[in-house]
């Protein structure tokens, strides 16, 4: 149920009712402060100053075209012509019922299924991923689960970095470290970043080995069946690594996600033809150029967009136009989403624009670039090592366990070391998560462990741990929280925020899909667990003296809360625990 969506239906019949404009904004919100209700309609004022006449005549004229007598207990005109809506709480009940009875705790499914391809995580494969690819990775997984949650179709297409120059000296190292007979698995991949800086040593200093480099490049594009071998035992293992990844960030990515860069080869001559022949890209200094005057700069020069180098090679750009065609000619994809560092704008720019013109973009496709900001240290500079080296990601998320675990260890624990140890995976990988997809998408964010790591304020700890506490009520009264049914009646302004908070997961859902921002999930999880945290101070369950009827009926809000929290949780990929 999306009460704001049911509000603005019905501001909208009124309006229309009242004389007004077939679209016209009824402005609905969320109302910031319980005395001006629960919901706003706020767009009596907008309209009003267009039809020069009285606001508050206006806001009166929608009032008594408005039928909101099912959900509102009282409608009210405030201040220059807001309308303040009362929820009714005989409705708020029984929709807090109906969602705890429901799989999908109320949240409806999107009436029409879109058909989503999101690009996410995408790391290169020469090296290993490094904490840059973070962002990427959780914020992606986050906006695809929601999305399926939802009802949309999803493709997930990992568009890893597995073809460039650099390929022609890793697969000529791998050569010769085979020919040594050294140790693949063991010793040689075991670490990409020391296997990549020894072929670079050898690049640089090292004579011939450049040269042969180079050409392995051209054999490997060409098909060369020797060179190809070499390059696919590089790639598998660095997708292996990959994988160990995804799976201690308990993201849903799997190698049939994989659509790499090398997938497009095969389109790159076309993509260069069409642009030619429909005049897009013309040649300059040898090289395939299109220029384009919507990116101007301030002395009106076009900006250039290279397709083709000078010696024929194709590049990242031709690639992503490539892309671009199969997503949506192929695919038919109503939208397309793209998780990549926001120093990546123009170049998304270029794509979507040249996309279009030659066609590989759909008119109905839309396409959206969905930047991110860096993560930064202590510092307020780009995130490393003590030394100044990257991050392996790998080793961030191994830390974040046992910084957890030396938090959580506790002598008297009634867990087995096994169940701690799980325990503190859980919060340690979930810890990073929260702290990193709360945060506004496209803004820099400061890493710092102890506050991802707190059990006070917004961050997984204290969601999870919300949890647990929310559990032991039904452990203590010994009855299934997923189960348990009752009337509910709502009487307390605790039990009323609750209540309205709970119907409001699928309003925040909506949001999160559109905007593909995960923060706003996140802020919403916080708040429903610091409502639930009034309401249980408010509203006491199991205590002696609480009748039956308001026992099972608050029951089942915290049925609803445990439920919304799991799930909402689960969207975001973090995992949660019965017993803290
Ligand atoms: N591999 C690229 C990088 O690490 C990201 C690719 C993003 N996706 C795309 N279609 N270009 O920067």
């Amino acid at each position: 149920m999306n009460i704001k969506q049911i509000l603005i239906e019905k501001a909208n019949a009124a309006m229309i009712a009242a004389g007004l404009e077939q679209g016209t904004n009824p402005a609905v919100t969320q109302s910031t402060r319980p005395q001006f209700g629960d919901y706003q309609i706020n767009g009596a004022m907008g309209a009003a100053k267009k039809l020069k006449t009285n606001p508050r005549e206006l806001a009166q004229k929608i009032i008594d075209n408005l039928d909101v007598s099912d959900i509102a207990a009282e409608v009210e005109i405030a201040g220059p012509g807001f309308i303040n809506i009362h929820l009714k709480p005989a409705f708020l009940g029984a929709s807090v019922e109906a969602a705890s009875q429901d799989d999908k705790l109320g949240v409806a499914q999107h009436p029409q299924a879109d058909t989503v391809v999101v690009d996410y995580s995408s790391p290169n494969l020469a090296k290993e991923m490094h904490v840059g690819h973070l962002r990427s990775t959780i914020i992606g997984d986050a906006v695809v689960r929601a999305l399926e949650f939802r009802g949309d179709k999803v493709i997930r297409q990992n568009h890893m970095g597995d073809w460039g120059t650099q390929f022609g000296m890793l697969i000529a190292h791998l050569e010769d470290m085979l020919n040594e007979g050294v140790d693949l698995e063991a010793v040689a991949l075991a670490d990409l970043e020391t296997f990549y800086r020894d072929a670079k040593k050898r690049f640089d200093d090292e004579a011939g080995f450049a040269d042969k480099a180079r050409e392995y490049v051209v054999r490997l594009q060409q098909g060369d069946a020797h060179c190809n071998k070499l390059w696919q035992l590089f790639i598998d293992t660095s997708v292996k690594h990959s994988e160990e990844v995804y799976k201690k960030l308990n993201v849903t990515l799997t190698r049939d996600d994989i659509k790499a860069e090398s997938a497009y080869n095969s389109e790159l001559q076309r993509m260069i033809e069409v642009l030619k022949e429909k005049g897009l890209a013309q040649e300059d200094q040898g090289a395939q150029v299109v220029f384009l005057d919507e990116l101007a700069n301030k002395d009106g020069e076009p900006s250039v967009f290279i397709v083709q180098k000078s010696g024929g090679g194709f590049l990242y750009s031709t690639t992503d136009l490539a892309a671009c065609d199969y997503r949506s000619n192929e695919l038919q994809a109503d939208r397309i989403l793209i998780f990549v560092d926001a120093r990546q704008s123009l170049h998304f720019s270029q794509v979507e624009l040249t996309a279009r013109k030659a066609g590989f973009l759909r008119e109905q496709t839309s396409y959206e670039f969905c930047p991110f900001g860096t993560m930064m240290g202590e510092d307020g500079k780009p995130f490393k090592t003590r030394t100044g080296g990257t991050v392996k990601l790998a080793d961030l998320l191994d830390e974040a366990v046992t910084r957890a675990k030396a938090k959580l260890a506790d002598s008297d624990s009634p867990h087995s070391a096994q169940e701690q140890e799980e325990i503190a995976r859980k919060v340690g990988i979930g810890a990073v998560k929260y702290a990193d997809l709360s945060k506004n998408r496209t803004s820099d964010y400061i890493f710092n462990w102890d506050t991802m790591l707190s059990f006070e304020g917004a961050t997984a700890p204290y969601l999870q741990y919300a949890y647990t506490r929310v559990k032991s009520i039904f452990r203590k009264a010994g009855i299934d929280s997923t189960t348990h049914q009752a009337p509910v009646v709502i009487a307390a302004p605790q039990e009323k925020a609750l209540a309205i908070k709970l119907m409001q997961f699928e309003e925040v859902l909506d949001q999160m899909i559109s905007d593909a921002t995960p923060h706003v999930l996140c802020g919403y999880l916080y708040e429903l667990a610091s409502l639930y945290m009034s309401f249980y101070e408010a509203c006491p369950v199991l205590k002696e003296g609480v009748s039956d009827a308001d026992k099972n009926s608050r029951l089942v809000l915290c049925s609803l809360v445990a439920k919304t929290l799991h799930k909402g949780l689960d969207l975001l990929g973090i995992e949660v625990m019965e017993q803290m």
